[in-house]
């Protein structure tokens, strides 16, 4: 197979399909485990030029704590973990609830936690310059929340179900509907970033930045799942989605870069 190229919309979604197949059936026949996600994963274009190559410049990290953002309650609003009060009408789409509980590999739950995340809206249109697709703008939705977890390790967001989006990966290239996550621990050296999708998207085998994770258990992880005791009456649609940030069944994090 050619090296491919880093130009944006070369290939089509059959070569693009065939290039994430040929790397399904290496995963599967190889004796080690790989590194999830891959970093370096042609089928996904820009990840070719960006992943590192070398060993990452370790900085000081009590250096860097000193200047470190450190959040409380006093600074996170409890009404900004709603995406859909923060205009004066109400956004256009599915109004849905996320929550999960963020633990440690034993189980242990992450209290005080800033989770933050962002999203496209319904029409898949990102408040953002380079979003610039003719999917229209929704005036009352902004698609940026965050909030704390509480003592249970809990996060809960109102929200609008995002929908997919075109982007300039190959021709006819789509990526399922996500919410994006970011994460920070103690301290600005622990930020974790992810994407959460939701069940049964068609796109799944298509969307080459899932299928970096080459592990299908680990891909399944990203997956929030509906959840009806979520659901509100008259309300809101529930899903959950639980974060594990370490151990074996750990969620899945992005490599620094990564903004699709
Ligand atoms: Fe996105």
């Amino acid at each position: 197979m050619p090296t491919p190229s880093s130009d944006a919309a070369v290939a089509t979604q059959e070569q693009i399909s065939a290039e994430i197949a040929a790397i399904e059936k290496a995963h599967a026949a190889a004796a080690v485990a790989l590194p999830q996600p891959a970093l370096d994963y042609p089928p996904y274009r820009s990840s070719i030029l960006r992943h590192p190559t070398k060993d990452l410049h370790h900085a000081d990290p009590e250096g860097i704590e000193l200047w470190a953002p450190c959040f409380g309650h006093q600074d996170v609003d409890a009404l900004e973990a709603d995406l859909t009060i923060q205009h004066s009408g109400e956004p256009i789409g599915e109004r849905i609830v996320v929550t999960g509980r963020v633990t440690d590999g034993d189980g242990r739950p992450v209290p005080h936690q800033l989770v933050e995340i962002w999203q496209a809206n319904a029409a898949g249109r990102y408040v953002h310059q380079r979003d610039q697709h003719p999917a229209p703008i929704d005036p009352n939705f902004t698609g940026v929340g965050r909030c704390l977890t509480d003592e249970t390790g809990t996060y809960r967001f109102t929200t609008i179900r995002p929908g997919p989006y075109p982007w300039k990966n190959h021709q006819n290239a789509w990526r399922p509907a996500h919410i994006h996550f970011s994460l920070f621990g103690t301290d600005f050296t622990q930020r974790l970033v992810t994407q959460m999708y939701f069940p049964g998207d068609p796109l799944f085998p298509l969307d080459p930045i899932y299928q970096s994770i080459t592990d299908p258990r680990d891909r399944d992880l990203l997956v929030a799942r509906y959840d009806h005791q979520v659901t509100r009456p008259e309300w809101s649609t529930g899903y959950r989605w639980d974060i594990v940030l370490t151990g074996s069944h750990r969620t899945r994090f992005e490599a620094e870069g990564d903004d699709e």
